[in-house]
């Protein structure tokens, strides 16, 4: 993907363009982002899907201003009939189980991937939707069958309505109008306020992002390190970071329950110590951003196919897996790597690519071909597409 080559889909302007007079600042309209575009994925097989306990989804019903929210696993059965109105099902995650979707969200990728997230499926009859509300982040909303009313606006007010069980504004100003027919897309940086209602029947696929919260994050990264810390000579940092307070040259204490400043300065130095490790960090924001999500399961070869292993190959990530890097790291479903020269070329190269040719998989090192075995193992790549 060439960063500066005007893209239809993003309505002539390039990634660059885009980028810098768009991402996370305003919205932009896109006609015809995909010209002809068709739905990738037919109602019936969307309302199938909903059925799986893999599947992450939720119904949404309007009943006047009454809305009623149902999560998934959601019997096709139980579902409203296709001709009331006023009723949506939502599908998280379709690019975990669809190649042709799956294919669609990496024409994104002009985004890193540490952002993208997933790419939604919403299925609505007319009058469908979700209310007013707004998203933390951005998302490109493409019409992929019939047609849906965008309203948005600014909002400076994000107060939610009381005793609802979604989140929905209170007082929603929208301030522009759009009809959106299939091919068309519109972009929304997180926070601005919209309200999608299909007009007759229609399909909507949301392209999603994932940005990290400072507090979550700091968490998952503060209880990585104390793991870190307790496990006796980290490979990670070389060294113990586990070390007992000493304290020869305390004084004699009277009834004394005041905490030493020895100890005050030792409780520092020990949270300090484990923060001024950038390669565990990085290790750590690398292995929270790969891992999968918890209803994710990958598809192992089958025990009698073990015998099978065969090196050179070509090789094909699957597409629930998630490869990261770093300079010195590669990161894949949640677990880390330390990687230099040629094969930190060449595993760059498939993390990038999403794939190898044999003749460039040839060139890896043993040590290297082994993680690679141990990752086919997992079903974490195939070596047909
Ligand atoms: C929808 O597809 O109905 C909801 C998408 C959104 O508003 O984020
Ligand atoms: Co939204």
């Amino acid at each position: 993907m060439q960063k500066n080559t005007p893209l239809n889909l993003l309505g002539g302007l390039s990634p660059a363009e885009f980028m810098k007079r768009h991402w996370q600042k305003k919205p932009l309209l896109i006609r015809q982002a995909i010209p002809g575009m068709k739905p990738l994925i037919d109602r019936t097989s969307l309302l199938e899907m909903l059925e799986s306990e893999e599947v992450e989804s939720r119904q949404i019903v309007r009943n006047g201003e009454k809305w009623t929210l149902k999560k998934g696993p959601l019997k096709r059965k139980s579902l409203p009939s296709l001709k009331r109105p006023d009723w949506t099902v939502l599908v998280q995650g379709v690019d975990l189980h669809n190649d042709a979707v799956h294919a669609l969200l990496q024409q994104f990728r002009f985004v890193p991937d540490a952002r993208l997230d997933d790419l939604m499926i919403s299925f609505a009859t007319d009058g469908g939707g979700v209310g007013p509300h707004f998203d933390s982040y951005d998302v490109f909303l493409l019409q992929a069958h019939g047609q849906r009313k965008w309203r948005i606006g600014r909002q400076k007010k994000f107060e939610l309505q009381e005793g609802v069980p979604l989140k929905i504004l209170k007082d929603f100003k929208p301030e522009a109008e759009y009809l959106l027919n299939p091919g068309d897309m519109l972009y929304l940086p997180p926070g601005y306020a919209h309200d999608g209602i299909a007009v007759g029947e229609c399909m909507t696929y949301s392209i999603g992002f994932k940005a990290p919260r400072s507090a979550q994050l700091a968490s998952e990264l503060l209880m990585g390190l104390s793991e870190e810390m307790s496990e006796e000579n980290s490979d990670r940092s070389g060294s113990s970071l586990d070390v007992i307070y000493q304290d020869p040259k305390q004084t004699a204490a009277v009834r004394d329950a005041a905490i030493p400043a020895a100890l005050q300065k030792f409780a520092l130095q020990a949270v300090t110590k484990a923060l001024k490790n950038p390669q565990i960090l990085n290790c750590l924001l690398g292995e929270a951003l790969t891992e999968p999500k918890p209803n994710v399961w990958f598809d192992p070869p089958h025990p009698d196919d073990l015998g099978q292993w065969a090196w050179p190959c070509t090789v094909h990530l699957d597409r629930r897996t998630k490869m990261l890097f770093d300079p010195k790291h590669i990161f894949v479903n949640g677990e880390s790597f330390r990687a230099s020269g040629r094969d930190a070329k060449l595993l760059q190269k498939l993390a990038n690519e999403k794939a190898l040719s044999a003749k460039e998989s040839s060139f890896l090192s043993a040590p290297a071909v082994e993680l690679m075995q141990a990752w086919w193992e997992e079903g974490w790549w195939h070596s047909k597409p």
